[in-house]
């Protein structure tokens, strides 16, 4: 059973699947997403499976794809901003190089604001990413290897700063 090289954690639009193909483009290495993986596996976008499954459903189908990912996948792992809610996925991250990609609520707001397609975020993102992070914030830091902080830096800054904190090297 292989471990991924890096998971990648985080709030949705923080730039998890950008700096998470660009580490695995300086790794050396391949990426995956378990977003991805659900849309691949379900044929439908996630949002459909919110509307019309509930969000109950998803996690059940997000956990399993997580639980796969992390057993089959040895590049760079992003995560679904919600997976972390799981105790069961937590477990499964112990001991895994994790890293939490960071953002202030205003940061947030500005970037996914306006993104229909996150059913989460849908009315007052505001309120919502206020709410999201008091909830999930010490959740992402429990699993966290290292903290990685996002406000006004690039992809590239980004990715720079996560393979400084986690002490690797470009191939
Ligand atoms: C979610 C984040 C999304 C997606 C779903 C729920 C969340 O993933 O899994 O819309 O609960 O934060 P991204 O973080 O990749 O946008």
């Amino acid at each position: 059973m292989s471990a991924p090289l890096i998971v990648l954690v985080g709030p949705m639009g923080v730039g998890k699947s950008t700096v998470g193909q660009l580490l695995a483009e300086r790794l050396g290495t391949g990426y995956r997403d378990t977003d991805e993986d659900i849309v691949a596996a379900r044929g439908r976008t996630i949002a459909e499976i919110f509307v019309d499954e509930g969000e109950a459903a998803f996690r059940a189908q997000e956990k399993e794809a997580v639980r796969s990912a992390l057993g089959e996948h040895d590049g760079v792992l992003a995560l679904g901003g919600g997976a972390i809610l799981d105790a069961e996925t937590r477990a499964l991250l112990a001991g895994q190089r994790v890293v939490y990609l960071s953002m202030d609520v205003e940061e947030a707001v500005r970037r996914t604001g306006l993104n229909v397609a996150r059913p989460l975020l849908a009315v007052n993102p505001r309120k919502q990413w206020r709410e999201l992070m008091e909830a999930r914030r010490h959740l992402y830091e429990e699993v966290a290897t290292v903290v990685v902080a996002t406000d006004g830096r690039t992809p590239d800054e980004v990715t720079r700063a996560a393979l400084d904190a986690l002490e690797l090297k470009e191939t």
